[in-house]
């Protein structure tokens, strides 16, 4: 089989979210001839689910420092962060939000002009004291207006982009990456990418879980190709889930909800965070909410005997609903029918962040084992990544400060690899397993649906390897993916 739709670029990136844009833009800037791979359009990338903000000590309301964000960060994580790339984050998110900025990104102002802040779970004063206004945001659409900014900045630098285009195999050549093979959402066509480096910003895989915040094409084929490729993945049993999901829908509504002021309430309408966690109450770590969340459920403190809670704006000025939260009380009228201004929401925790993936050092770099070997030609960052800057347990923002931070510096790197390294040639059946899956695919005319496996692995995935896991569960869901 030859390679039609050949493709040639120094850099190929899988992913058009946060982080592929702003490393696209990097390589860009310094002159790299980079091609951008995506299933969707770039604009509705899932960074745009990312709503309440973007965390960085800008202190524009109260004091505050990186290293008290790094602190969070650490703490947040369980203590299993990476602490120096938790140092890295909290200096970089100050210059990126900055660069944001300059690129024209709208951010919401306070009345003196500056960036507006506000109060997210687990952000603190002073290692631990009380919250703190560190969210940088735009509304309640901080992700889109990323998305919006960093893509026009990349059409403008002449990144050039391939859209719907849903990547297949990785290619390499023995050690070393050295392109990609994608099919065509549009026509089924197979095409063929090679180039000195792929970088992934590919994001991450909720969609295993039946309750999640993740859009419909967060199914992680990208970490899941480099794992069949002998790539070994880092943390992958650290999954976060989001307190407050729009129930059995699993709609994000972002803790900036909580941040202006929302409150967590039972059966009883009882605000029954003052009990669990007095200092930061209905913003502490969404981990812990999530866990309470479940405790009060078991206890029979659900709503009406069932599986949620109830998230309670009523006391809130609508004004500051309507002008700091527009999309997201759109998102209750629209899927729920009910007015979040006049009545509680019904809630429950929805399977929202991948903390492993694909293991990276500081600048992006795949590594392959505890001695940091690199992958040679292989970069990612963001949610597929793991530079294990979350630990166990992400902080709210901490994805966007995730993604661009070592989006970024994944571009960087990338640039420096293309200038000094070799054009590895291309094995000319690079194309025949992608061929080969289509072809059994349209020649099946019967057995199981994969839609129906599909939901099973879903259900066990969120009834057993969820929040609260036992070692029984796990060894049930096991047996049913094997
Ligand atoms: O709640 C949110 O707006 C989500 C933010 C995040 O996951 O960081």
């Amino acid at each position: 089989m030859g390679l039609e739709n050949y493709h040639k670029y120094d850099a190929v990136i899988v992913g058009a979210g946060g982080a592929g844009l702003y490393a696209a833009l990097e390589l860009s800037r310094q002159g790299v001839n980079v091609a951008v791979v995506s299933k969707l359009y770039p604009t509705r990338s899932h960074t745009g689910a990312a709503q309440g903000g973007i965390g960085a000590a800008l202190g524009n309301i109260a004091e505050d420092h990186p290293e008290w964000h790094m602190f969070d960060t650490v703490k947040g994580g369980d203590y299993l962060t990476d602490q120096d790339a938790a140092r890295v984050l909290a200096e970089e998110a100050v210059l990126t939000v900055y660069d944001l900025e300059h690129m024209g990104l709208p951010f919401s102002r306070l009345e003196n002009g500056k960036i507006a802040q506000r109060k997210f779970g687990g952000h603190t004063r002073n290692f631990g004291e009380g919250p703190v206004e560190r969210a940088c945001y735009a509304a309640d659409r901080t992700g889109h207006m990323i998305l919006q900014t960093l893509y026009q900045q990349c059409i403008k630098n002449n990144v050039t982009f391939f859209d719907e285009f849903h990547m297949t195999d990785l290619v390499m050549n023995g050690d070393t990456v050295c392109g990609i093979v994608a099919v065509s959402l549009y026509d089924s066509s197979v095409h063929t990418f090679h180039a000195k480096a792929v970088l992934f910003g590919s994001g991450g895989f909720g969609r295993m879980f039946s309750v999640t915040s993740n859009a419909h094409a967060l199914t992680g084929d990208p970490v899941a190709i480099c794992f069949r490729h002998g790539i070994p993945l880092e943390d992958m049993e650290f999954f976060q889930f989001h307190p407050t999901g729009i129930y059995k829908m699993g709609i994000l509504l972002s803790e900036a909800a909580r941040g202006e002021g929302a409150i967590l309430r039972n059966k009883d309408g009882e605000r029954f965070m003052e009990r669990y966690a007095p200092t930061m109450l209905d913003l502490a770590p969404r981990d812990m909410i999530s866990r309470y969340i479940y405790m009060e459920i078991r206890a029979g403190r659900g709503i009406e005997g069932k599986d949620y809670v109830h998230l309670d704006f009523t006391h809130i000025d609508p004004k500051i609903i309507e002008e700091r939260l527009p999309d997201i009380t759109d998102f209750v009228r629209v899927y729920m029918g009910i007015d979040p201004v006049k009545v509680p929401v019904p809630i429950q925790p929805t399977a929202h962040y991948a903390m492993g993936g694909i293991p990276t050092d500081l600048d992006g770099c795949v590594i392959k084992d505890p001695k940091n070997t690199p992958v040679p030609g292989a970069f990612a960052a963001g949610e597929c990544a793991c530079v294990s800057v979350h630990g166990a347990n992400r902080l709210g923002t901490n994805s966007l400060v995730d993604i661009l931070v070592f989006g970024r510096r994944m571009g960087i790197a990338g640039a420096d690899y293309c200038r000094s390294a070799e054009w590895k040639p291309l094995p000319s059946d690079a194309s025949d397993t992608t061929r080969a899956q289509i072809e059994a695919i349209l020649a099946n005319s019967s057995g199981q649906s994969a839609a129906d496996i599909r939901r099973e692995l879903q259900v066990e995935m969120m009834d057993k390897a969820g929040v609260f896991r036992t070692g029984e569960g796990l060894e049930t869901v096991k047996k049913t993916v094997d």
